[in-house]
């Protein structure tokens, strides 16, 4: 008896089966796209904590996905490394020099470049006037440029427009989120350039998850990729930035694209940086900047007395440093202010430098100078919401702090360059005759460099400035905040 009932629920589970429905959820990583049944705190793939996001897929519809996808790809034989011609790599100037600095010189045909950036920053507004410049431009006259449009309607767009004062006729504004329908006009309208704004809000109807999910976006983003390379048209993607600060599904998204630019800055200050994380057709060290104006967003030529328009006060913790944005380089005001402690721990708050690397800067001074700051509150900003990557910002920071911690101005024409080492001692930086130049053209007199660049200066035809070289932070802090 036992037997027959165990044979009977055998026999019963396969064919409960059919009957029920295909439906199943699945937990994907929102960072590397890694896909898993059960929930996971940390990813085994990326090893970041808590990114697993619930996301529901129909399973009779993913065979149905394959087979589409296969259908697309025709078959192309292998083609014989000399006879690949360059021709492709023919480059579309916007005209706007800043944008096509960081795309390495203009747009290549075929590629495909995601951008991101913080809501608000302005990343409609840049490339709706990328898009009309190329849609005006005179050897494209024949061309159109699609802007398709998931979270404004058309309206929107056209009061953007009127407020940048663009009225081209070949810009064709497209408020759509379904990607086959995407597909199939930029198949027909064969525009000069795509623009999807946003990739978030695009859907495939064949994807059960819901529009902003990482399946649905990565998969859109590879639908629309795989077009824009099949036939040689360029594509802009417009991507939000989630809380954490990366792209949804940003390291998927990362590789599938050609370039990913971020646009950032202080939304409360009207400078904008565009920087490229990632260009497989150009340098990722070059930044192009911008100033957010009321008709929208201008170039700017003379970025360093830009950044610099506010500073010439004689007040302490102030200091001018150069730091080197690609071939360019570009002079900052390194700001500090260092008070008392109240209570309890005292403050360390930092915009435009690794707040780690602050920390650092604070232990060298209190071990090697012998300055009391662990009982202080250290604020440290960079004038212009810029941020700076590289050392050579070290010693000019270090210099800041010590100037409003003795309340000693340091002379607003100086200029100073170092990396600091553990113990204290000042490196040399690299590439110090265009940062020279640049200080020695906006009328600076004197710069603090260190000892180990010294030699590099002397084989500089026109040094016009005064140097002063060091060997450590104590020696840069005597010559520039004296007690
Ligand atoms: P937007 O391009 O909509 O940002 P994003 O697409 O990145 O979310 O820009 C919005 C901000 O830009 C908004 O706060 C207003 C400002 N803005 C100007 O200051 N001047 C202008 O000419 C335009 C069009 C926008
Ligand atoms: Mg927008």
């Amino acid at each position: 008896m036992a037997r027959e009932v165990y044979k009977c629920i055998i026999l019963l589970i396969p064919g409960m089966r059919i009957f029920m429905p295909k439906i199943k959820t699945q937990y994907v990583c929102k960072n590397c796209g890694a896909k898993s049944y059960k929930w996971q705190g940390k990813c085994n793939l990326c090893g970041e904590w808590n990114t697993f996001a619930e996301e529901v897929i129909d399973e009779s519809k993913t065979g149905e996905r394959g087979r589409k996808l296969a259908k697309s790809s025709e078959n192309v034989d292998p083609v014989s490394l000399t006879e690949i011609e360059l021709s492709d790599a023919f480059r579309l100037h916007t005209g706007i020099n800043e944008f096509d600095r960081v795309l390495g010189g203009g747009i290549v045909q075929g590629e495909t470049v995601m951008i991101g950036g913080d809501p608000g920053i302005g990343k409609s507004t840049l490339l709706l006037q990328v898009v009309d410049r190329l849609s005006r431009l005179s050897h494209h006259q024949e061309g159109k440029c699609l802007y398709v449009t998931g979270e404004e309607s058309a309206q929107q767009i056209k009061l953007r427009a009127e407020r940048l004062g663009i009225r081209s006729n070949n810009l064709y504004i497209f408020p759509e989120t379904d990607v086959m329908t995407i597909l199939a006009q930029i198949e027909k309208t064969r525009p000069v350039l795509t623009v999807i704004d946003s990739i978030q809000t695009l859907f495939l109807s064949d994807i059960a998850s819901a529009p902003g999910s990482v399946s649905q976006v990565r998969e859109s983003a590879a639908r629309l990729t795989y077009l824009a390379k099949r036939e040689k048209l360029p594509l802009f993607l417009i991507g939000h930035v989630t809380k954490e600060g990366s792209i949804a599904g940003p390291m998927t998204l990362e590789h599938m694209v050609d370039a990913v630019l971020y646009f950032e800055g202080d939304l409360r200050r009207q400078y904008r940086l565009l920087r490229a994380v990632k260009n497989r057709f150009g340098s990722t060290q070059e930044i192009g900047i911008f100033e957010m104006r009321e008709d929208g967003l201008a170039e700017v030529d003379d970025a360093s007395k830009a950044f610099l328009e506010d500073h010439f006060t004689h007040s302490s913790g102030s200091v001018i440093t150069a730091s080197l944005e690609g071939s360019r380089p570009l002079l900052l005001e390194v700001q500090a202010l260092v008070s008392p402690a109240n209570f309890g721990v005292p403050q360390r708050r930092c915009s435009g430098i690794d707040p780690n690397r602050l920390a650092l800067l604070l232990a060298i001074m209190e071990k090697r100078l012998g300055m009391a700051i662990s009982s202080q509150d250290v604020f440290l900003n960079v004038a212009g919401g810029i941020r700076v990557v590289e050392p050579s910002i070290d010693l000019s920071a270090a210099v800041a702090a010590a100037s409003s911690f003795r309340e000693v101005p340091v002379a607003p024409d100086i200029l100073v360059l170092g990396e600091l080492g553990l113990s204290g001692e000042v490196r040399a930086v690299s590439q110090i005759g265009p940062r020279l130049a640049e200080a020695a053209r906006l009328g600076f007199k004197q710069a603090v460099i260190p000892q180990g660049n010294v030699k590099a200066v002397s084989l500089l035809p026109d040094a016009t400035l005064e140097i002063l070289p060091v060997k450590t932070l104590a020696e840069a802090i005597g010559i520039l905040v004296p007690r």
